[in-house]
């Protein structure tokens, strides 16, 4: 066995390193299928080494120490986080930087492995905000970041990040912990008992395992923020990267808000479309999210390389938790109603068949807020990240 060996998997996922660690994407039509809300068994899991094994009976005893440039340092159990602070429930949607790097490995092999389209998933996320717990330990007036460090023993130490204080200190960006998903406690490969949940920003600065918050007035130096989640400049080779420390140690290279993506679940990767029996139109359906809580503002589709585009429908399933009792960010936290963005949304457009019949590929691209879209082209960078160019799906017919 491997050192996980006490987590339950499910088999539908689709295995993307070797046996160990774990790192898997859902298969994306399963994903889809599932609507806004993903299963905790199927949500895409990225461990760097063996998952932390916590027994039931520790639970309550779990740890976390706020700590650094404080007032007031403090360690906090697992109990006194439920019961001394104010509970969110608030759906956010976790996506892995390295969603979509299989196109960039295709086009020149890049550090990281290859996730399909599928690297991101959705649930509803129960814990108190950060900002909360980091207010009794008095942060002094010079300190600038929150460092996390989980639980997880790896070849270059735990794993670590940081956020800026200032956004970890402002409701509206929904910075919080959590132990629940989806209303069941948090699950082994997801950071069970406490996890950080950073929405809008790449899923690699949502620790796991959740031990300390250390208040800093510098980056994390932990190995994995220095090494890991970075878009270096493209003329950086991998040599060149190998070479010289200063292109990681360069914070400006760090990514946090995630950018613009989109994708095409049907028609599937291929599929043959069976466009005698579809009938007038066929149904193109996906997904698209943006960073930094900014809403998707159009989906565009194109049967003729780019040449014009459609105009796709939206729909905002996020939308419909505004309203809804559970959460307690009505008063607390006004973000809700001004209508952040923290999850996918999804697209769909009735496409007549005879334009599918005379094309070879469909094209998707999303538009947000901010007017920021995906490139047509692809920016390819070291470790692959971010990968947002238009989403291509060549279009298999029956005949
Ligand atoms: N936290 C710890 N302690 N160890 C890890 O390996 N991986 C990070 C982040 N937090 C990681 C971690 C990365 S890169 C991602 S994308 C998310 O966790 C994945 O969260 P998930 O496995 O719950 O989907």
């Amino acid at each position: 066995g491997t050192p996980d060996s006490h987590v339950p998997r499910d088999p539908r996922l689709i295995r993307l390193t070797g046996v160990h660690p774990f790192n898997v994407e859902p298969p994306l039509t399963a994903l889809y299928k599932e609507g806004f809300l993903t299963s905790p068994e199927l949500f895409y899991v990225r461990n760097h080494g063996p998952v932390p094994e916590v027994h039931d009976e520790d639970i309550p005893t779990w740890e976390l120490s706020i700590e650094g440039l404080v007032e007031n340092p403090i360690v906090l159990n697992f109990r006194e986080i439920l019961q001394k602070y104010d509970q969110i429930t608030a759906p956010i949607t976790l996506v892995c930087a390295g969603n979509r790097r299989k196109e960039q490995n295709t086009v020149r092999k890049s550090k990281g492995f290859s996730w399909g389209p599928a690297g991101l998933s959705t649930a509803l996320f129960t814990g108190p905000m950060m900002a909360d717990l980091i207010r009794s330990a008095k942060p002094l007036l010079r300190a600038k970041y929150v460092c996390m460090e989980g639980a997880d023993k790896l070849p270059n130490g735990f794993y670590g990040t940081s956020v800026k204080l200032n956004w970890a200190m402002d409701y509206n960006r929904g910075i919080m912990l959590a132990h629940k998903m989806n209303g069941e406690s948090l699950r082994p490969d997801h950071g069970r008992p406490l996890r950080a949940v950073v929405p809008g920003q790449i899923g690699g600065r949502s620790v796991k395992w959740l031990k300390k918050l250390i208040i800093t007035d510098a980056p994390s130096g932990n190995w994995y923020h220095i090494n890991d989640n970075r878009v270096l400049p493209t003329t950086v080779t991998p040599e060149m990267a190998a070479e010289d420390k200063k292109w990681w140690t360069d914070e400006r290279y760090a990514i946090y808000d995630l950018n613009v993506n989109s994708v095409a679940a049907f028609p599937e990767h291929e599929e043959v479309l069976d466009l005698a029996s579809a009938g007038p139109t066929y149904t193109a359906k996906g997904y698209a999210y943006a960073g930094g809580g900014r809403r998707i503002t159009r989906v565009e589709i194109s049967l003729n390389k780019g040449k014009s585009w459609r105009l796709a429908d939206i729909e905002y399933a996020e939308d419909k938790y505004r309203e809804w009792e559970g959460n307690l960010f009505d008063g607390k936290v006004d973000m809700w109603k001004r209508e952040t963005c923290f999850c996918w949304s999804f697209w769909s457009l009735d496409i007549p068949v005879p334009d599918l019949e005379s094309s070879d590929a469909l094209l998707v691209r999303a538009v947000d807020e901010a007017l920021a879209t995906q490139p047509r082209d692809m920016y390819w960078s070291v470790l692959g990240m971010m990968n947002n160019p238009w989403f291509r799906v060549t279009i298999t017919k029956d005949r």
